[in-house]
């Protein structure tokens, strides 16, 4: 997805613009541009391509202000002419997002007398910013915005001026030491200040080095609060590892530790949440839930809907975002939206529909001041770190710890759990980040398994009920960073289709750790191996009879049948990383994708 950046202080603002796109990188883009002010005139210069080649065309360039993009191509090709930053007479413009009625827009500047130049829709911004400027820019990018329809976070340069401004697209202000700064990612700027004021949708800054002034659409000035970040640079850098993914999955221990710390007591079996504004009283008078997420985030939400009707036994839906504006949602429901970053586009769409049910909305999110969180009643946040690569890792094992615990509460809070099971549940989950670490010290033998499958064209991973969302989140980590193409199936489901793919070309992997649907699972395995396919299981490490069935065996520790997902997964990550590894792939920033889906 698109980046933005700006600088406006005392020190040369091209290497910082540069510096800062660098740290989004890990976005995916297929462009890039920086403009500079050098006291007399906005130099533009863009290329193709990765940062480094705009780097080898950079002059050196005085001015102490500017703007930067990296483009995600949405209208227009991915091309030198299309990057950003566009320009209009003296104004420059950087955006993220989507103006839908460009088209219109444009025909009215082209009727105007302006001449574009590309084919994005973010000219068509540059152009009215300019239409409208009499020497006041806030008063034209309020003019300009006031016609736009669609989603937005721009960043405008106008001589030594520099106007940042946002609707449905994030973008937050860095507070330096007479120097400020726009990202429209934290990671962006943690070099330079964790200091840092989030933007609200339909509110603009006025950036100078000495101060940053905030404005509603009605030019009216408004407070805003400054928030302390509490990642270090460190948090985001790869710290020694080859790939940030890998340095993720070694996070794990970590993060699912910090999302567990503090909320539970294990001694007397209760579970507590900073902000949660529902009391075990409200619990027992939920009907249903609907839990809405994408990729990943929604692999965890199925597994939410096992562990609450398990526990809790609160019928769950779980919604895939991008589905559900259009399904119909029940009155009275609770809405847990899941969202690592909090600002995926169809997940935000979602939880707006649902509101308008009167639902009330719990979001499960890693990223504390994002568009979600502002929407919801009340967010549960993950404390992951930034996570930097694009495929989700320890953020994936956080929201499975949010998860458990809002589905221990919610059971203790409806009575379905004995109080025995609650604090024998609290003890096993606090084992799992020293079990992950186990998992960790083992990689090498995971590696060979990996090395193993890494040639092959189609890969299927099987698991029944808690396994069933793991078997899905292992084949798309699977798919996304290795290409390989994966699927995951409930392992009963094979019969019914599948099947007829199987075949000594088709590795089968199979979570088959102990538990109610153990006996079926091995009944799977032996119907694969049946059609010849090779079959590696995960499996429980006290496990003495799956072995003769399979070609292959990783073991992980021995937990209660309903929390072992959170180790069988670690392994699955491995499997992906190794096999994409030996397979020469971007595995940070693989073909296509984009970290934080900005777009519908
Ligand atoms: C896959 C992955 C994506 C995200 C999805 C939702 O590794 O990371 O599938 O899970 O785009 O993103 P969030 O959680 O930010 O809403």
């Amino acid at each position: 997805m698109c980046g933005i950046v700006g600088y406006n202080g005392h020190r040369r603002a091209a290497p910082i613009l540069i510096d800062s796109l660098k740290r989004l990188e890990y976005r995916g883009y297929d462009s890039s541009g920086i403009a500079v002010y050098d006291g007399k005139a906005i130099e533009v210069w863009k290329e193709k391509g990765k940062i480094s080649e705009l780097e080898k065309i950079l002059p050196d360039m005085p001015g102490t202000i500017g703007i930067g993009h990296t483009r995600w191509a949405t209208h227009g090709r991915p091309n030198k002419v299309n990057a950003h930053p566009h320009t209009s007479g003296g104004i420059a413009v950087v955006h993220n997002g989507i103006i839908e009625n460009y088209q219109e827009l444009r025909d009215k500047l082209v009727g105007s007398g302006f001449v574009f130049i590309s084919e994005t829709d973010t000219e068509v911004l540059a152009h009215l910013v300019n239409h409208y400027y009499k020497n006041d820019l806030i008063d034209a990018v309020i003019s300009a915005l006031n016609e736009i329809k669609g989603s937005y976070a721009i960043a405008v340069l106008c001589g030594s001026q520099l106007v940042a401004a946002r609707k449905d697209s994030p973008l937050v202000i860095g507070i330096g030491n007479e120097e400020n700064f726009i990202a429209s990612d934290i990671p962006a700027i943690l070099k330079y200040t964790r200091k840092v004021i989030f933007l609200d949708d339909l509110e603009l800054a006025s950036v100078s080095p000495d101060v940053v002034t905030f404005f509603n659409m009605k030019k009216e000035p408004i407070d805003k609060t400054i928030n302390q970040i509490d990642w270090n640079l460190e948090a985001a850098e790869r710290s020694g590892y080859e790939h940030f993914m890998l340095k993720e999955i070694h996070e794990q221990p970590r993060s699912l530790h910090e999302t567990l710390a503090g909320r539970i007591s294990e001694l007397e079996g209760t579970i507590s949440f900073e902000n949660l504004n529902i009391t075990e009283a409200q619990v027992t008078d939920i009907p249903r839930i609907s839990i809405i997420a994408c990729g990943t985030s929604y692999n965890a939400g199925l597994l939410g809907k096992y562990l609450f009707e398990h526990l809790s036994g609160i019928h769950v839906d779980v919604e895939i975002a991008s589905e559900f504006r259009y399904a119909h949602s029940a009155p009275g429901s609770l809405v847990i939206v899941i969202s690592q970053s909090g600002e995926t586009a169809d997940t935000l769409a979602a939880l707006r529909e649902a509101k308008t049910f009167g639902c009330r909305s719990i979001a499960i999110t890693n990223v504390m001041g994002s568009t979600i969180t502002r929407e919801v009643d009340s967010s549960i946040y993950m404390r992951s770190g930034p996570e930097i690569g694009v495929a989700a890792t320890k953020t994936f094992i956080s929201q499975l710890g949010v998860l458990y615990l809002l589905a221990l509460y919610f059971g203790k809070s409806k009575g379905k759990i004995s109080s025995d099971r609650m604090k024998r549940l609290l003890v096993s989950i606090k084992q799992i980040p020293a079990q992950i670490t186990l998992i960790l010290n083992d990689k090498e033998q995971i590696k060979k398994h990996a090395e193993k499958i890494a040639a092959s064209n189609d890969i299927f991973f099987i698991g029944r009920t808690f396994n069933y969302p793991i078997a899905l989140e292992g084949a798309l980590k699977l798919k996304e960073i290795s290409y390989i193409h994966a699927e995951g199936y409930a392992a009963g489901e094979l019969k019914h289709g599948p099947l007829a793919l199987i075949s000594k070309n088709t590795p089968v992997i199979a979570i088959a750790t102990k538990g109610l649907t153990y006996d079926k699972v091995v009944n799977n395995i032996k119907e694969v191996k049946a059609r010849e396919a090779p079959v590696i299981a995960i499996a429980d490490e006290k496990d003495n009879e799956i072995e003769r069935y399979v070609d292959g065996l990783i073991r992980v520790p021995s937990t209660d049948e309903i929390l072992s997902p959170m180790l069988s997964i670690v392994v699955l990550q491995l499997i992906s990383y190794y096999a994409a590894k030996v397979r020469n792939c971007p595995i940070d920033q693989p073909r296509n994708l984009a970290k934080s889906v900005t777009v519908e």
